[in-house]
């Protein structure tokens, strides 16, 4: 911990979600603004109901996206392809030559919500891997394992020596973004692998552990996929996210989920933080004594990654206590944000 005072106010360069889950419909023109308000850019998952696993489908959302803008704001979708057994290395050439299409999404089948269609086995997808090395398309891993013989909170470490290291001994110069990692190993992995490697950093794991899930009873708005870890590995991602590494950049992976679905027998994974995404980290940070760290980590490293421009424009948080709406709306329902009804320390203006 610094000896210097923590600031009272801090002023970034206007950040980026490099990754978001927004839904469709009505759903997303509810919590869209919520992230238009305190981001400028955000990479778009594509797990929706059907996956947008083409160019047509990824192009016809972002209109969808645009659409749902209110005017007043500007923001734009950073579109995503869902990769599958079948994707035709040509889709991977289509996708590069429409200019909006940044990234293609890997989800093992059956590892999170939406998956189902994802990838079986990645062997079926070397064609199109080598294609998205040859055009430098960005390969999105949600980096589980899905074997029912491995324990929850082991699949995201067996799933670096099973499928990351393989893949990319294979694959090189393959741009790879190891999606919200929950552990040392994955943080680890990351900052020491050779070659284009970077991974996110979701405010809620860097901010909790395991317990979080089962503090007084179950607590479903804390379940999300990868689940929260042990507190030694929070550790270790709040120094992978402060260490100025530029490996790491900040994605929130706000998944909302209408309220029913969480408080329910079984419920849904994914935690809803894009109402107040720079908050949280804003915390985070401020608890390693890093905020001189926030701004690398949430508005320079993904940009450098991606080949993009860093934003114009600059945000201000300032050291406040306000208190978490319990509940906002999700088209005709609504979703329980994290920390809903609960004070937290920072705010954006
Ligand atoms: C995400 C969702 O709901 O789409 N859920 C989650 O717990 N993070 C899917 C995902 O990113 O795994
Ligand atoms: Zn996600």
């Amino acid at each position: 911990m610094s000896h210097i005072e923590s600031p009272d106010s801090i002023t970034l360069i206007r950040p980026d979600d490099w990754h978001l889950h927004l839904r469709d419909g009505a759903a997303m023109a509810s919590v869209l603004p919520h992230s238009a308000r305190q981001f400028a850019r955000a990479i778009v998952m594509p797990n929706l109901k059907p996956p947008v696993t083409t160019t047509a489908l990824a192009s016809a959302y972002r209109d969808r996206i645009l659409a749902a803008l209110p005017a007043s704001m500007q923001f734009e979708p950073l579109m995503t392809l869902y990769l599958t057994d079948n994707t035709d290395p040509d889709e991977i050439r289509r996708a590069k030559d429409t200019g909006f299409i940044h990234a293609v999404k890997l989800y093992p089948a059956g590892a999170t919500t939406n998956s189902a269609a994802g990838v079986t086995d990645l062997r079926k997808c070397y064609k199109t891997l080598e294609v998205m090395q040859e055009v430098d398309m960005p390969l999105l891993v949600h980096g589980e394992v899905t074997d029912h013989d491995i324990d929850l909170f082991d699949r995201e470490a067996v799933f670096i020596e099973r499928v990351m290291r393989p893949l990319r001994r294979d694959f090189p110069e393959l741009k790879i973004v190891f999606e919200h990692i929950t552990t040392r190993d994955a943080a680890q992995y990351v900052a020491e692998a050779e070659g284009p490697i970077a991974a996110t950093i979701t405010a809620h794991h860097l901010l909790h552990n395991r317990n979080a899930i089962f503090k007084g009873g179950i607590n479903p708005h804390y379940y999300c996929l990868p689940v929260l870890k042990r507190e030694e590995h929070r550790l270790a991602l709040v120094t992978a996210a402060t260490s100025g590494d530029e490996r790491f950049f900040l994605g929130t992976d706000s998944a909302p989920h209408a309220v029913h679905t969480k408080e329910a027998s079984c419920g849904c994974a994914g935690c809803y933080t894009a109402l107040h995404a720079m908050e949280l980290y804003a915390a985070a940070f401020d608890e390693a004594g890093a905020l001189d760290k926030l701004e690398a980590f949430a508005s320079l490293n993904g940009p450098n990654f991606y080949d993009l421009p860093v934003n114009t424009g600059t945000i201000t948080l300032k050291r406040e206590t306000w208190t978490v709406p319990p509940t906002v709306p999700m088209g005709e329902q609504e979703l329980v944000p994290l920390h809903g009804g609960e004070q937290i320390g920072w705010k954006m203006l």
